[in-house]
């Protein structure tokens, strides 16, 4: 028998974003309407969180075989190839990051779904856009072939929308702290890496130099953004490319002094490698007003609360895998 219920999917769920949205959406809407997939398994406990399914998000006939036999109706599609790996891998980045969303837009367009979330990012801008308190509509001409790819990726979900009524919505995240899964190969990674290399040897040498400024924000504001913008009415979703959202900016030396302050005798070392002419290459802070108006956005977590945070969530994963 079929099952009839809606359901979720999310590609690339064991990716940094992925696991910590299967688990918030599991949360609300019970783990068996909540179809977790990736290119390959995942570590047992994830496995046995709730339905799973290998999926190459790249192909496309697979991608609606999965969608329709689970009636999937909502899809949140967060497998890609970030900025420091896709500049080792271009035309591989290009052809993950643009084959996947093609793919979903199609199955929206042909009405197998009926919902998707696409992630964009700050990487859409470049050298040319003003670099502080950047608004949602300004010159973009991303130097990266990430950004190249979510630039592009923007247009074709306002395209979507506009030409065949596709209801797909996005933000452009920027840097994205947390702790539960480890990011893969971001520019924003050092504000990560950081409070490890704190706890592990009270030293860290940032790959970025003490005053690039970069905006940022922890993983709980971004999930909360995520689900909320998913939950807004459409009619109220007037930006059908992808939303600005600002979190906080700061510096590598302005985080490395409030570790210090929780760390004693924690020492920040800095030797910038090709990730500093990205970074150079992307705004320092973020306008986000028009998600404010449009579906009510304030994000909750300060630097301060995200150093906390990070500490904490780190040191407590230490523990329950050393009693494990
Ligand atoms: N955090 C991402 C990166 O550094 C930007 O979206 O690639």
């Amino acid at each position: 028998m079929i099952n009839m219920t809606s359901k979720i999917l999310i590609v690339g769920a064991c990716g940094q974003i992925g696991s910590e949205l299967t688990s918030k959406l599991r949360e609300t809407h019970g783990a068996e309407n909540v179809i977790a997939s990736d290119i390959r398994e995942s570590n047992a406990d994830f496995m046995n969180s709730g339905p799973f399914e290998v999926l190459d998000a790249t192909d496309f006939e697979a991608f609606e075989k999965i969608c329709k036999s689970h009636n999937i109706k909502t899809v949140y599609m967060m497998a890609a190839m970030l900025s420091g790996t896709a500049e080792k891998f271009p035309m591989k980045a290009w052809d993950l990051n643009m084959t996947s969303l093609f793919n979903v837009l199609d199955l929206a367009k042909n009405e197998t779904i009926k919902q998707v979330f696409w992630p964009s990012s700050i990487a859409v801008f470049g050298p040319t856009t003003p670099k502080f308190d950047t608004p949602q509509q300004t010159v973009m001409e991303p130097t990266t072939v990430y950004g190249i790819s979510k630039q592009a990726g923007e247009r074709w979900c306002a395209y979507y929308h506009k030409r065949y009524g596709v209801d797909v919505r996005s933000i452009r995240y920027p840097g994205l702290i947390s702790y539960k899964t480890p990011p893969g190969g971001g520019t924003t990674d050092y504000a990560i890496e950081i409070f490890y290399d704190a706890l592990e040897k009270e030293e860290y040498t940032s790959f970025l130099s003490k005053d690039t400024a970069l905006p940022m924000m922890y993983m709980d504001d971004a999930i909360e953004a995520t689900i909320s913008i998913m939950k807004t009415p459409a009619e109220q979703i007037k930006v059908r490319s992808s939303y600005n959202l600002g979190g906080v900016s700061f510096t590598p030396e302005e985080l490395g002094k409030l570790v210090a302050e929780e760390i004693d005798g924690f020492q920040m070392n800095y030797d910038p490698d090709f990730r500093q002419a990205i970074a150079d290459s992307w705004p320092s802070s973020i306008n986000d007003e028009e998600a404010q108006k449009d579906w009510n956005w304030q994000h909750k977590y300060d630097l301060e609360m995200i150093v906390k945070a990070m500490l904490e969530g780190i040191r407590s994963l230490e523990n329950s895998n050393s009693e494990a």
